[in-house]
């Protein structure tokens, strides 16, 4: 067997800012104390993925990224109790250590182990993937764009072995993080009217969610059309473009639904659209939720009007979800077809392909491009 040795595989490696994906043969250690060396079976494209590329969210350079897996423990270091070789899992990028005081709290999926993994190396301070001799950096813990990968044994769930990895990969994060938005931080109620601005994988998830939830009225917005297709079929039930008006989006969604918006989700990413969002929902009993990571270093100036009136302006991680106890739960509700990944995965290519998928989701005609080993 390959345990206790160094693999030899293929890698997706980015070399500095704004680079091409290089494949690259990259060597990865075995997995020291406390971790798990997995095989990737499929990994989606996330525009957080794109946005190391382009400093938007910071990485250290040379590194491995991708966040969003299905893959098989290879091996498993010292002191791993919780997997075995050959269970199906998913990387975490939001670990569940489950013994800091946040993982304590019923109500906190902050485990403070998260600002540890931000760090582009394991708990020792090193990496294990190195290539052409230097040492590659890790990414969000999970750095999936590799045929192998070493991860922390806190930031790993075990999922059914029977789970199909080019559709249980959006666990690892659009799916989660978008529904958990809606369902958990939310709390979208019955015969309710929700906004959800951007409608990539991330927020057609929220639809998702929203729809499970029981709303009455979903209103998809963004900028390019070509995405109401999509977002009709998953729930929303109209769809509407910023740049066909004049009037700020919040007063037109006012004026659709005789000023009832009751929850708003800021899905895109940008600092414009979470304010629009925040505006968008009722002044005294709405609710906006930020679901699109800010860019790094960012400041937003508001009318603090707007929840001085009532508003609530909450944001999550991963969805709420503590990912160790509640991935492998959402991935049975899946398995039992409480709800449908088909139409986000609108791409599956081979690993090789990784710049096309870039490319697909850079010209807005792709929700998740798979790739698979
Ligand atoms: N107004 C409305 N829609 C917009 C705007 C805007 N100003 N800017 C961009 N959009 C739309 C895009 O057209 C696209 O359809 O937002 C959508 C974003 O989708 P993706 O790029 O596929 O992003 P996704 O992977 O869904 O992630 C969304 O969540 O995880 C984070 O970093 C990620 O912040 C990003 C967000
Ligand atoms: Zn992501
Ligand atoms: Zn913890």
């Amino acid at each position: 067997s390959s345990a206790g040795k160094v693999i030899k595989c293929k890698a997706a490696v980015l070399w500095g800012l704004e680079q091409p994906f290089s494949i690259e043969e990259i060597e990865v250690a075995p997995p020291k104390a406390h971790e798990v060396r997995i095989k990737i079976l499929a990994t989606g494209i996330c525009r957080t993925d794109n946005n190391a590329t382009t400093g938007v969210m910071p990485a250290k350079f040379p590194v491995i990224v991708g966040h969003e897996a299905v893959g098989i423990v290879e091996s498993i270091g010292e002191g791993v109790t919780s997997l075995k070789p050959g269970d199906k899992v998913i990387p975490l990028c939001v670990p569940q250590c489950g013994i800091c005081s946040n993982c304590l709290k019923p109500d906190s999926n902050y485990c403070d182990m998260l600002d540890i993994v931000g760090k582009g190396v394991l708990s020792d301070g090193t990496s294990r993937f190195t290539c052409k001799g230097k040492p590659v950096y890790h990414y969000m813990n999970t750095s999936t764009f590799t045929e192998y990968t070493v991860v922390r044994d806190v930031a790993v769930a075990k999922i059914d072995a029977a789970a199909p990895p080019e559709k249980a990969c959006l666990f690892g994060c659009a799916f989660t993080t978008g529904y958990g938005a809606a369902i958990n931080t939310a709390k979208v109620t019955p015969g309710s009217t929700c906004a959800v601005f951007g409608l990539g994988g991330v927020g057609l998830s929220v639809i998702i969610g929203c729809k499970i939830a029981g709303a009455s009225r979903i209103i998809g917005v963004d900028i390019n059309p070509r995405k109401f297709e999509k977002a009709k079929a998953v729930g929303a039930t109209e769809c509407v473009n910023p740049k066909d008006h004049t009037k700020p989006i919040s007063e037109v969604l006012k004026e659709m639904t005789g000023d009832s918006v009751r929850y708003t989700f800021e899905v895109t990413g940008n600092l414009d659209t979470m304010i629009d969002a925040l505006a968008s929902c009722h002044k005294n009993c709405g609710m906006s939720v930020v679901v699109g990571d800010p860019p790094a270093s960012s400041v937003l100036t508001f009318d603090p009007m707007l929840v001085f009136d009532g508003r609530t302006w909450k944001g999550c991680i991963f969805g709420g979800w503590k990912p160790v106890n509640d991935l492998p739960k959402l991935v049975s509700d899946f398995m039992a077809k409480k709800f449908n990944l088909d139409e986000l995965v609108t791409h599956i290519l081979p690993f090789d392909k990784i710049e096309e998928g870039f490319n697909l989701l850079k010209k807005g005609e792709s929700i998740r491009t798979v790739l698979t080993f």
